[in-house]
């Protein structure tokens, strides 16, 4: 990484506002799941062992105003139990108050603000918000790698006003997203999957050229195999994204020697999918009045076998409708494909993370990214504003 990291920057007695990104699924007062927590810990123990003050700044849902569903609290109530601290709160994220609390900090402890977005000023990267912000500390850490495509005050304006640094989560993401997206060792495959065309076109328009392999399933399979010119009967087609899905096949066929394996055989169902409504056919197949729901089990050997040669292979969005089983076999067949693999495995956004934990599978892989859209904006070859106004290293 290009940027200057927590590791250039001596933080003994200082007081670090370090942005992170728990915006997590808070139900009955418990955190859903914890992922987002425990991949910043890292930062946090380094920044405590170092001596630092640490004030930690999030964002929690889309709130307009104080919404006090939507409290840090439950948060910083189950980072507690996973760093063994007690972790202060404050009412507010900025004025006299967190002012106070910043300061009367002892090096190791930590303070938690509450909900930045509780001020509409955080989303319209305020200056005035962002100088009250900045009165909370001496450094500026941000390791919020999921909100990094939002310039937002707490991830922009704020570094106008304090020197600001990468933490180590996301100096890990942007090392390997770029990985993928800069130089990846080849064979590289991407496997895409989810319901949107439009955001998958930008992945493909940007990696096609270094791709081998391109496995497509999910909703999106069946823009492209409609494009094929195959009726895909009731599925959920993007027509707007027909086009683009043409576009892609014929730069894959013109740059010659990438594969695009689109499924072969589909999991469909008919209404509501009561029992005996669900059967796998051939694509070419797909009953009239019938959807298209999850990858047969012919198209999932077909990943596999395209898959076996490569070194690097991104997966971004599930294959099927893995929030419904049994339309999660697919998903949970590619997680094992890719765990199995013998290749740098990276996988983005937040639902294909989901998957890939439901199978068990996250220590087999090297790379779960925890941002669905930032990661989405790196595969298109975007730049993310958080990065951008770090110190340059
Ligand atoms: C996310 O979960 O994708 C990030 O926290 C960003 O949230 P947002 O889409 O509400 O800005």
């Amino acid at each position: 990484m290009k940027k200057k990291t927590i590791r250039d920057v001596d933080v003994q007695s200082k007081r670090v506002l370090l942005r992170v990104d728990y915006n997590v699924q808070v139900d009955n007062g418990r955190v859903v799941d914890d992922m987002r927590l425990v991949e910043s810990l890292p930062t946090i123990r380094a920044l405590r062992d170092a001596g630092a003050c640490i004030i930690l700044c999030s964002h929690q849902g889309r709130p307009k105003g104080v919404d006090h569903s939507l409290s840090n609290a439950p948060i910083a109530r189950h980072l507690t139990q996973l760093l063994g601290i007690p972790i202060k709160m404050t009412v507010d994220c900025i004025g006299p108050e967190a002012e106070a609390a910043s300061c009367a900090l002892n090096p190791g402890e930590i303070l938690m603000l509450e909900n930045i977005r509780f001020h509409a000023e955080e989303e319209e990267n305020d200056d005035e918000f962002s100088l009250a912000l900045s009165r909370l500390g001496d450094i500026y850490v941000n390791d919020a790698f999921g909100t990094a495509h939002r310039a937002h005050a707490s991830i922009v304006g704020v570094t106008k006003y304090l020197p600001a640094y990468a933490g180590l989560l996301l100096e890990r993401e942007i090392d390997y997203l770029s990985r993928v997206t800069d130089d990846p060792e080849r064979p590289f495959g991407i496997i895409l999957g989810g319901s949107k065309v439009s955001d998958k076109i930008g992945i493909l328009e940007h990696l096609v050229g270094k791709a081998d392999v391109i496995c497509i399933g999910g909703a999106i399979a069946n823009t492209f195999l409609k494009a094929r010119g195959i009726d895909v009967a009731d599925s959920l087609v993007e027509n707007d994204g027909l086009a683009g899905a043409r576009y892609i096949m014929a730069l894959a066929e013109h740059t010659g020697g990438i594969e695009i394996v689109l499924p072969s055989d589909v999991v469909v169902a008919f209404g509501n999918a009561e029992e005996g409504h669900v059967r796998t056919v051939s694509v070419a197949q797909v009953p009239v009045n019938w959807r298209i729901l999850d990858v047969g089990a012919g198209t999932v050997q077909s990943f596999a076998t395209a898959l076996q040669p490569v070194k690097t292979v991104v997966w971004n969005g599930p294959v099927g409708l893995f929030e419904r089983q049994p339309f999660d076999r697919g998903s949970l067949a590619v997680a094992r494909i890719l765990s199995e693999l013998r290749a740098t495995t990276v996988v983005g956004g937040g639902e294909t993370a989901a998957v890939v934990n439901r199978a068990g599978l996250a220590s087999r892989i090297s790379h779960i990214s925890t941002g669905g859209g930032a990661s989405l904006q790196m595969l298109q070859g975007k730049s993310l504003p958080a990065v951008d106004v770090l110190l340059d290293a």
